[in-house]
């Protein structure tokens, strides 16, 4: 968990390998300089890493936790983003240093599961791969599936290491057609005892999933999202967040978070996914209407709690309880 320090990147760990994985997404191979073993991590982590363009950002490890010699990572190239992982394909190279913080897991598997159905979007294959062969090497007869889910194959990382799971992978692509989008209703209808579901992907995914689960029970859904912070919406605008305690107040401008404006002001507040999947940031509302925008608050929570993580204000001011 964070709780201030979200941005220690202090880890130098040195690039012993990249590699193109698929159109738009390169693997880095990551090490300690001197070869010693990396910090123990469990399956679903992330890392943070500052980027040759000086920004931070966020990636889940998708290599084996139970070997510690490297750490791997996949990067989408976002062209449209604001450079860190343009960066991180365009100048990042073998034997380059890379400030790397210490793991941290915001998607943890549960551990007392009887069956786990991955779902993956895209880049949002990356935790799962750690969570697969993290069973798989555990070995113990913990029944899995995947359904991943993306655009084309020339843009589907890792289908060459998936297909030696046989029938428990599906891979889907819909072309870029809603007309052929994968039918996730046979897989979440029933769940099965003791069975949980996470799901890593774009947010038009992730709704699905939680709309299609909401007789779930809450404990059995999981998500993960790369959108630090949310996303930027074009009516988004700025509000004033005030601190209960204290009496301040805050500007809470367009394209920053609560979570973030709050720590530029020397406050400091836990935090783990900051992307609204993980709970870790949830604060009472006292005052105010929120534009709620994380994927963990129950509809009947949504008036007194906020994920200061990623949601906004639809009021000019949010009070909330810090
Ligand atoms: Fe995870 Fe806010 S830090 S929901």
């Amino acid at each position: 968990m964070n709780t201030g320090n979200h941005t220690d990147t202090s880890m130098p760990l040195t690039v012993t390998d990249v590699q193109d994985l698929a159109d738009g997404i390169r693997g880095f191979t990551l090490a300690q300089p001197d070869g010693t073993a990396l910090p123990a991590f469990t399956a679903g982590s992330h890392v943070k890493v500052q980027t040759p363009s000086g920004s931070v950002r966020k990636y889940s490890l998708c290599s084996n936790p139970f070997e510690l010699d490297t750490y791997r990572i996949a990067v989408k190239r976002e062209d449209g983003g604001q450079g860190g992982s343009l960066s991180m394909h365009q100048q990042l190279k073998v034997g380059d240093t890379l400030p790397t913080s210490a793991p941290d897991n915001a998607f943890p598997m549960a551990e007392n599961a009887r069956s786990h159905l991955f779902i993956a979007g895209g880049i949002g294959i990356t935790p799962m791969l750690a969570m697969i062969q993290s069973l798989e090497h555990e070995d113990l007869g913990v029944p899995w599936k995947l359904i991943y889910l993306s655009r084309d194959a020339a843009y589907t990382a890792f289908v060459h290491d998936l297909k030696a799971y046989g029938r428990r992978v599906t891979v889907h692509h819909d072309h870029g057609d809603p007309a052929n989008s994968f039918d996730l209703w046979p897989a979440l209808e029933k769940p099965a005892v003791g069975q949980h579901v996470y799901c890593c992907g774009p947010r038009p995914l992730m709704e699905a999933v939680r709309d299609m689960t909401g007789h779930w029970s809450a404990k059995q859904v999981h998500f993960e999202s790369f959108a630090e912070g949310g996303e930027v919406k074009p009516d988004d605008k700025p509000f004033t967040v005030q601190l209960a305690s204290s009496g301040k107040s805050f500007e809470v401008p367009v394209g920053r978070s609560i979570l973030a404006t709050l720590r530029e002001h020397g406050l400091d507040t836990p935090s783990s996914c900051e992307s609204g999947t993980c709970g870790t940031c949830r604060t009472r509302l006292l005052e105010g209407e929120v534009d709620h925008r994380d994927m963990v608050l129950m509809p009947e929570e949504m008036d007194t709690q906020i994920m200061i993580c990623v949601s906004r204000a639809k009021s000019d001011r949010l009070v909330i309880d810090l």
